[in-house]
């Protein structure tokens, strides 16, 4: 028998050394490496070795119709692109606690009308799994526990039961003896993630995956395995009770949609219309600091408060504090401001906040960010019933953004009456509907304060 070589593994980002290191060199991560047999992970390739493939002409393909199947959760489906696909894998992460299993056993309990579901569960015995299906009204039929994390036992019981949804909770509890010896490690991860996603690709079942996340909110060890399967979701929380599921991946629809859920004592329950969600009810004007803005979420329209803070700086250096807006963004805005409007940011520390703790990504938010920068820095507050939207350009020139129309819709639904915002694009639904339009952030700011 050959002789197989030893090598150390990170089981964070798969990283391999000859010898153990404290600390990878690659990804920085401490106590992550673990011993591992040379080339486990391409063994993973070895069972396909004896088939043969052709090529086959494009225009001889027949795509196979009705491959999509709704999971009856529409905020899920909307994030899949329409539903799941067959034949599909999924990995779903997010941190302990935020209700991955809940939602899985959502999904089991709406799809077992559709065929078999098996729930492998690595983590928790098939008591609690019963405890939490009694708790969410989820009833037995067609739902088969497997409790087992070895791999074998789970292929043979994929064989067996042939389910429409197989769901693994978790992707790292797996093990598989030809993946070498130690559980946990990214050959172990890869191995058993290709062996599951073969099995579903080649009966036309869906694999869901449930994934751990690491406090640095990446997915540890399966984010080797992200290149592997169809779609990637992630599980964030934003408000203490308020759940969003994001796709970062996703070769069957786009990653821009969101899902969002609300967890209550009966698990999770779909949020209908999210346009107020994140806000809170007030009388008159704003506070100084905040100014309230109509993001475009997916296909959604959000409003959201921004909050800003200025202080003095505590250093020799000024500093941004923001983790739901980008901070770059932050300190690109506040530099505009101090050029165009004689607003000195540059001694003060700035802290950034989304009320609601929803991260916006969207460019649209960089106008509101101006507002709330600028009546945070001056005191001033912004007047009531005000909504503001627009990107900004280095240069301090307003730029046009997409769905004004829908977000002046969604913003005058909750009571706002004056809306400031960029011209109008022409595909822009025939440009209707009464806003005060800025071209530059000197007449925005000078429009919102009442100065323009
Ligand atoms: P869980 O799905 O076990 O999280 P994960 O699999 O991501 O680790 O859910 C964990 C939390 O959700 C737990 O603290 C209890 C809460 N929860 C509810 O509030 N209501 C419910 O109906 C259920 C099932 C859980
Ligand atoms: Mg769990």
């Amino acid at each position: 028998m050959a002789k197989t070589k030893t090598v150390y593994e990170c089981t964070s980002c798969g990283h391999s050394e000859p010898k153990w290191l404290g600390r990878c060199p690659e990804c920085g991560e401490w106590n992550t490496f673990r011993e591992a047999a040379e080339g486990g992970a391409s063994d993973t390739r070895k069972r396909g070795a004896g088939k043969k493939s052709v090529p086959l002409p494009l225009g001889s393909i027949q795509p196979k119709e009705d491959t999509r199947f709704a999971s009856g959760i529409d905020e899920i489906d909307r994030v899949l692109g329409g539903g799941i696909m067959k034949g599909s894998t999924v990995i779903i992460g997010g941190e302990p606690g935020i209700g991955k299993s809940t939602l899985m056993a959502h999904i089991a309990g709406r799809i077992r009308s559709r065929g078999r579901v098996l729930y492998v569960s690595g983590e928790e015995s098939a008591e609690q799994l019963k405890l939490r299906a009694d708790r969410l009204g989820i009833e037995g039929p067609n739902i088969e526990i497997l409790c087992e994390t070895d791999l074998d036992q789970i292929v043979r019981t994929l064989d067996a039961v042939k389910p429409v949804l197989c769901i693994v909770d978790s992707l790292q509890t797996l093990v598989s003896a030809e993946a070498g010896a130690i559980p946990g490690t990214v050959n172990q991860i890869k191995y058993c993630c290709y062996e599951i996603s073969d099995w579903a690709r080649n009966h036309g079942a869906a694999a869901f995956f449930v994934a751990h996340v690491t406090k640095e909110g990446s997915i540890a060890g399966p984010k080797v395995v992200e290149h592997m399967v169809d779609t990637v979701l992630y599980f964030d929380q934003a408000e203490s009770d308020t759940r969003i599921v994001r796709a970062t991946k996703n070769r069957f629809g786009s990653i821009d949609e969101i899902g969002l859920f609300t967890m209550t004592a009966k698990g999770l329950v779909q949020v209908k219309d999210p346009s107020h969600i994140f806000m809170q009810e007030r009388e008159g004007d704003f506070p100084p600091g905040v100014t309230v803005a109509p993001v475009y979420e997916g296909s959604r329209i959000l409003l959201v408060e921004i909050q800003a803070l200025t202080v003095p700086a505590k250093g020799s250096m000024s500093r941004v504090f923001s983790d739901r807006i980008d901070s770059g963004r932050v300190s690109r805005v506040a530099a505009v401001l101090e050029k165009h409007l004689d607003l000195r940011f540059s001694d003060h520390d700035i802290y950034v906040n989304v009320a609601g703790g929803i991260r916006i990504n969207e460019v649209g938010i960089e106008l509101p960010l101006a507002s709330a920068l600028y009546s945070a820095r001056t005191g001033i507050p912004v007047p009531a019933h005000t909504a503001v939207a627009g990107e900004i350009s280095l240069a301090g020139e307003i730029r046009p953004i997409p769905h004004l129309q829908r977000r002046i819709r969604a913003a005058a639904e909750l009571g706002f009456t004056n809306f400031v915002g960029p011209a109008a694009t022409a595909d822009d639904e025939g440009g209707r509907g009464t806003w005060r339009r800025v071209s530059r952030v000197r007449d925005g700011i000078g429009t919102i304060f009442g100065k323009g």
